[in-house]
């Protein structure tokens, strides 16, 4: 018997999330990783410009889950590509919005791409995910070194989907508008280590208002936890 789904979504919609990350796995299996060129580099750009490189579907559905139980609304996506890891925030986000007792309580994704073919290929798949993500989704095209830098409001939770040399600027960026019990999700944290010394370094230094742990997912997924400052 297939496992249970924590996401709220028709059938219709579980069936094409499955589609997305099985069309993101085929072109993985063809990827010769050790040999690519060094990311954030125009050469690594040119080859994952029609890559997925979604973020696994039971990495998705325990952030579904995380964005739930924190009641999240507002929430930072860093690295959207072709929106697969979005449909899921956005799901979570509208649920929690619907559930607020004030309807003024918009929920919005902001997310985030530098590639316009890989924006436009997302605006897609967000259009045929249906109308229960729509008007959730507030999407900034360009280096996201420049477009999270205004306008987050008081963010929740913030996934760090990103090439990992981002990612320590990414969370220094948004740092200033985590709410106390934010959560910050990294993908490839046991796999990509090395790449994430830096944003281990800013998370667990002394005095650090973060705490984090290490999941067993494949590759590892780190979860972090805001804890507000002291
Ligand atoms: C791992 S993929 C994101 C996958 C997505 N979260 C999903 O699950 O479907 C990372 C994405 O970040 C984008 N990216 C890389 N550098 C960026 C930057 N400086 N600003 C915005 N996006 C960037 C890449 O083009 C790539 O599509």
């Amino acid at each position: 018997m297939a496992p249970p789904t924590p996401l709220n979504a028709t059938p219709h919609l579980l069936q094409f999330l499955r589609t997305l990350h099985s069309q993101s796995l085929t072109q993985e299996a063809k990827l010769d990783w050790p040999s690519l060129p060094e990311k954030c580099t125009d050469a690594f750009d040119d080859i994952m410009r029609d890559k997925f490189v979604a973020l696994d579907q039971d990495k998705c559905e325990l952030v579904y889950h995380i964005l739930r139980s924190i009641n999240a609304t507002t929430v930072v996506e860093a690295g959207t590509s072709f929106g697969v890891s979005t449909i899921y925030l956005a799901l979570a986000v509208a649920e929690n919005a619907r559930r607020e007792a004030s309807a003024s309580v918009k929920g919005r994704v902001i997310a985030t791409e530098k590639e316009p073919s890989k924006a436009s290929e997302a605006q897609k798949n967000w259009e045929r995910a249906g109308a229960e993500i729509e008007g959730i989704i507030d999407l900034r095209l360009g280096d996201l070194r420049e477009t999270l830098a205004k306008d987050l409001g008081v963010v929740d939770f913030l996934l760090l989907d990103i090439w990992a040399p981002l990612a320590e600027p990414t969370l220094k960026l948004v740092q200033p508008h985590l709410r106390p019990g934010a959560v910050i999700m990294v993908d490839n944290t046991i796999k990509a280590a090395s790449t994430y010394e830096a944003l281990f370094a800013h998370v667990d230094a002394p005095e650090s208002p973060f705490r984090r742990v290490t999941l067993p997912y494949e590759g590892g997924l780190d979860m972090i936890v805001y804890q507000g400052r002291p």
